[in-house]
């Protein structure tokens, strides 16, 4: 997969499937399936670090999680997450933590919103890096949102949506995440822009669709999203696996003679 095929893949109606990895065990696993790409997302500090939000995350944390990746996934196609303030520091920072997140593995880098840092996104793009923009519920913006709310849901706020991404389009950026907007939205997106949409809980009308891992593996019985299908219920399978283990053990039935040394 190349930025060339995101835009083939749209043009040819054909569907673009993401999840997010963050570390080499999963990384490893995915690359032997059919997905067309992997994000190291800054979700890895809720999801790998039990942090609260997205806002936690670090340059150095995404660096960590984007080398183990690109170790795990050598032949899958990689976008990072620039996390919070980081682009919105002035052109130097930002391209330090570009430079960076290459450096480890990244194939683009992805970043959220337009408004107030369009010349970073421009200079990104210019300097040969892939950018893949990301609007709507825009997680580094929560406190704005006042939390994890559906956007673009009046006219106004649909409108500027609308306008955001086709400012990104212009910028150059290769394709948009449309995170929790309401359907008919994101399709007006879809068919407005040369640029592939990639939505989370913006319905089916869009150009691909992209998950959490650990949350399409149902390994958090807590989380339960409208947009969310789980694909497989991992929390009830690692529960099992391990109780089995630590019954046995406790039983004397683990290890059993194959399994032991003579
Ligand atoms: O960080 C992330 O996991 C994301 C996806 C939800 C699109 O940005």
């Amino acid at each position: 997969m190349t930025i060339i095929d995101f835009r083939k893949m749209k043009t040819e109606k054909r569907k673009i499937s993401m999840v997010t990895a963050y570390d080499y065990w999963t990384a490893q696993i995915v690359s032997q399936s059919n997905i067309d790409c992997l994000l190291v997302g800054d979700s890895a500090a809720m999801v790998m670090h039990g942090f609260p939000s997205t806002l936690q995350a670090t340059t150095e944390m995404m660096v960590f999680h984007t080398k183990a990746v690109a170790r795990g996934a050598p032949n899958k196609f990689i976008v990072a997450d620039m996390p919070f303030l980081t682009f919105r520091k002035g052109l130097q920072p930002a391209m330090i933590c570009v430079e960076k997140l290459m450096g480890a593995g990244a194939h683009a880098v992805k970043l959220e919103g337009v408004y107030g840092h369009e010349d970073v996104i421009k200079h990104i793009v210019e300097s040969g890096v892939p950018v893949m923009g990301h609007l709507g519920l825009t997680p580094q913006s929560i406190f704005k949102f006042g939390g994890f709310k559906v956007q673009g849901k009046n006219d106004q706020a649909a409108k500027d949506i609308l306008n955001q991404a086709k400012a990104l389009q212009e910028l150059g950026c290769f394709s948009v995440v449309l995170e929790c907007v309401p359907g008919d939205l994101a399709e007006k997106i879809t068919g407005s822009s040369n640029i592939p949409t990639i939505g989370i809980g913006a319905g089916i009308h869009v150009d691909g669709q992209v998950l959490v891992l650990q949350d399409l593996l149902g390994s958090n019985s807590e989380f339960k999203p409208k947009f969310l299908r789980r694909f497989a219920e991992t929390n009830e399978i690692i529960k099992s696996a391990v109780n089995n283990f630590d019954r046995e053990v406790k039983d004397l039935k683990f290890p059993s003679l194959e399994e032991s040394y003579l």
